[in-house]
């Protein structure tokens, strides 16, 4: 089969198009046949190293994934061969930048059906961070305020619309670029981070901060204000300290997201409702992906981006 993999650390030039032999499943897991993998941030961040993620080498990157089962391992229950799928797989192990992609059997949930199945591998990772980061770490609950910043983003859409779902209202900062996207996915109040400050914008306190952006850390302590006495600030930017203030019983938690099979087949339902929404911004082969790399080792790549096994 063909497949995209790395053998060293290093820039996209250590990505290489193979051809190896196609996998067999173990025990206890399947393999997929392969109708997309989606690229993160964290591809890029994984090839070259700098991850604190066991990578085994030589790896296959794209661990969002979705696929038709097309081998089953012994053991494996309710997960028939033709059953289309998708699933975040273990990020050190190959994921699905390759025409086939060995899975655990429990990282993957049926598709949604309303969407077309390449797309639908946009969604594991990133709607499970949203979700983990507002209720896990964020602990939101009905009738209570957030306040999300970069909420124009991938990550950030599906925050809003699982806020919303949860009965809270919602605050976002995003550019005049994103402004659109942020209001369709349901924020109550959007302020525009390119000529407000955020700080003077919010009068009245929140009880969850969550933080998507890449913003200055002092200006992100400084938002810690707008936190409720007893709330909690909330941050998928791992590179950065997430700030508290133990004083007020402001805690801060910091995302690293966690596979979860049974929200993760939630959201498949909430995007079978139409009430969450997938975007892919663009489609590419694995021809392509070495320059996809290259591009996001340049600079940010604005939305999700799906690779096509062909
Ligand atoms: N820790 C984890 O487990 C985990 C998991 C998934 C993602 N992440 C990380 O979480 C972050 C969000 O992910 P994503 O996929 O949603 O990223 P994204 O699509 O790049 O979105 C980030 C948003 O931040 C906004 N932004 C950029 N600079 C800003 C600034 N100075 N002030 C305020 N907003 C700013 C942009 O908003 P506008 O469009 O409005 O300009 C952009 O849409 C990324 O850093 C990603 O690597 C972490």
């Amino acid at each position: 089969m063909r497949a995209v993999r790395f053998q060293k650390f290093g820039g996209p030039e250590v990505l290489e198009i193979v051809e190896v032999e196609r996998p067999e499943p173990d025990a206890g897991q399947v393999r997929l046949r392969v109708a997309a993998s989606a690229f993160s941030a964290a591809d890029d961040g994984m090839r070259a190293g700098f991850l604190p993620i066991p990578v085994q080498l030589p790896h296959v990157p794209g661990y969002d994934v979705s696929g038709v089962v097309d081998a089953v391992g012994d053991g494996v229950e309710g997960l028939p061969v033709g059953t289309a799928v998708i699933g975040f797989l273990p990020m050190e192990a190959d994921g699905g930048a390759a025409e086939y992609v060995i899975a655990p059997a429990d990282a993957v949930v049926p598709a949604p059906t309303t969407i077309p199945l390449a797309d639908a591998a946009a969604l594991p990772s990133v709607a499970l961070t949203a979700w983990q980061a507002l209720v896990d770490d964020g602990g939101l609950r009905s009738g209570q305020r957030v306040l999300i910043v970069g909420a124009g983003g991938v990550v950030g859409k599906y925050a809003i619309a699982l806020a919303k779902r949860a009965g809270a209202q919602v605050i976002a900062t995003a550019s005049p670029r994103s402004a659109d996207a942020v209001r369709a996915a349901g924020a109550d109040r959007i302020i525009d981070r390119t000529t407000t400050e955020v700080l003077d914008a919010v009068d009245e306190q929140v009880d969850v901060l969550l933080n998507l952006a890449p913003i200055d850390p002092a200006e992100f302590a400084g938002l810690v204000t707008l936190v409720r006495d007893g709330g909690a600030v909330v941050s998928t930017t791992a590179w950065m300290t997430t700030p508290d203030d133990a004083e007020r019983g402001v805690r801060a938690a910091t995302v690293f997201v966690l596979p979860n099979r049974e929200r993760l087949a939630e959201l498949v339902s909430l995007v079978d409702q139409g009430a969450l929404r997938v975007e892919v911004t663009r489609r590419i082969t694995l021809d392509e992906l070495p320059a996809l790399h290259a591009e996001a080792a340049a600079g940010r790549i604005p939305g999700k981006v799906v690779v096509l096994p062909a």
